[in-house]
Parts: C-alpha cells; structure tokens; sequence
C-alpha cells in the first residue's frame, strides 16, 4: 500500500483530461479582498516547526506527488462518509488566488485511504470532488485516513481553477503524528489546523493558487483646468464675480453673471452663469 515517492507530478494524458472535463465552465475569480488566512501553505520558506502558514501573496501552495491511487471521474460530493467508519473529519478553508483574494468554482479533487490505510481503487469510497462557493469557501466531510507502510497521515488533492488548465496536486496533512518527521514527501507547509471537536475532527486549510490577482480598476484620470483668477473650487455660498473662473467635477468655469452661489447652482446646472472653459 506504499506510495512511490520516486513518483512524479505529471498525470497521465487521460486521467488530466477527463479531470478538465469535469470542470465545466465555471465563474469568474471572485474580486474581493479576504483578509488573513484561517490556515494556509506557502511554496517557500516553510517552517521547521509544525505550524501551517497563513496567506502570503505572492506564495502558492506547493505541489507534491500524485501517488500511485488517483482516479479519475470521481463523483462530485461534499461527504464522503456514507458506508465508511472512522473519526470523523470535516476539512474547510478558501481557495486563494496569488493576492489572496478568494477564488470561487475551483475543483478539489479528493481521495484518501480508509481507517485501515487502505485505499479503494475499485469503486470510489473515500473519492470525491467539490467546488468552492462564491466567497472562494470548500468544505468537505470525511474521516480521518488510516497510516499505511512508508507514509505519514495524508489526505490527496487536486484543485483546478475554472478556465484553466494548470491543475495543482498535493496533500495535506496533520499535525503532531510522528511520522511527520520520517516521511521524505512531508512538508510541513501543508499542515492543516486540525483540533478535535466532541468525537470527531476539525481541520481547516487555505490553497493559494498561481493563479493572477485581479486589482481594482484604474480610475480614468480626470481632466483638471487651472483657473486663472477668482477661481478655486466651485462651492455654494461663495460670491462670484463676472470672470471668476472654477472648477467642478474636474472642469473649469467662467462666472458670467456676478451671484452669490447656492446648492444646486452648480455650474453644469446653470449654463446662464457658468460656461464651461
Ligand atoms: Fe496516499
């Protein structure tokens, strides 16, 4: 039941298409900022210490290897508890982008192996995949996976932006086993933040994909006029003059009639006192 940690990233031709096909079309990045990671990995830098990293923009959840136990198709589905016994385990977080703003309809694909360390490769007990909601959130209900020869406690996964074809596989994984510190396909960066609720578990964890930041849009410039004399900027209760020149809403103005300015008089309202320049 050990993995081959010799194994590679790369995912054969069939099962990375068909792992595309079930993405669909999917929305758009959503736009909103999200502050602080609950929980999160980075691609560098990771720490000696079993404590998982919030959200750096910039720093994208590493990969790790696939594993000999992939397989594709799985059904879409939030739980994966029906007909299995274990501790239960509901994993959540958000799925980032590179700014760390929340990505909405990523596809996570799970599989793990069942409370004995067995992995079913037959049908699809402990294989699911899901989608983030609008605010870039997954949460997914399973047990806690079984240790099998060779490996640390792990859960695998594949996540997918919408539109795109790059595919990220990893792992998560635990804090405090110990075989944390003997297994050479560990990385402490994808620790969950797991604490142990009434009889079952609570894990969290933030993916930070590379997957471009979309940043506000730029502000057309507005035009300025400097006014030439009496000038400044239009405000009501002002006396003007015939010649006075002002600004509002980034134009300027030549006073026409001498007044005593009011709200609602604001020059492009009044064309018989103002001209724009
Ligand atoms: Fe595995």
């Amino acid at each position: 039941m050990s993995e081959n940690p010799h194994a590679t990233d790369e995912e054969s031709g069939l099962s990375r298409k068909q792992f595309i096909a079930a993405v669909g079309v999917g929305a758009l990045a959503v736009p909103a900022v999200v502050g602080a990671a609950t929980a999160g990995a980075a691609a560098s830098g990771a720490p000696a210490v079993d404590e998982p990293l919030a959200c750096t923009p910039g720093r994208t959840t590493i990969a790790q290897t696939e594993g000999p136990y992939f397989k594709p198709n799985s059904p879409e589905r939030d739980d994966l508890t029906a007909g299995v016994s274990g501790t239960r385990l509901v994993v959540t977080g958000h799925v980032f982008n590179r700014a760390c703003q929340p990505l909405s309809r990523v596809l996570l694909d799970f599989w793990q192996a069942d409370t004995m360390g067995a992995y079913d490769n037959v049908r699809y007990t402990l294989r699911g995949h899901l989608y983030t909601d609008a605010n870039g959130v997954y949460r997914l209900t399973t047990i806690v996976p079984g240790l099998y020869p060779g490996r640390t406690r792990h859960i695998h996964v594949k996540l997918q932006a919408p539109g795109r074809p790059q595919i990220l596989t990893t792992q998560l994984y635990f804090p405090g086993e110990p075989r944390n510190n003997t297994d050479t396909i560990y990385d402490p960066s994808l620790l969950m933040n797991v604490r142990t609720v009434g009889s079952g578990r609570e894990a969290t964890f933030d993916f930070v994909l590379d997957v471009a930041g979309t940043s506000s849009p730029t502000p057309t410039p507005t035009p300025t006029v400097t006014p030439t004399g009496g000038g400044g900027t239009w405000r009501a209760g002002t006396a003007y003059s015939v010649g006075d020149q002002v600004t509002y809403g980034g134009a300027g103005y030549r006073c026409l009639q001498a007044h005593t300015a009011l709200a609602g008089w604001e020059p492009p309202n009044v064309p018989a006192l103002w001209r724009r320049l």
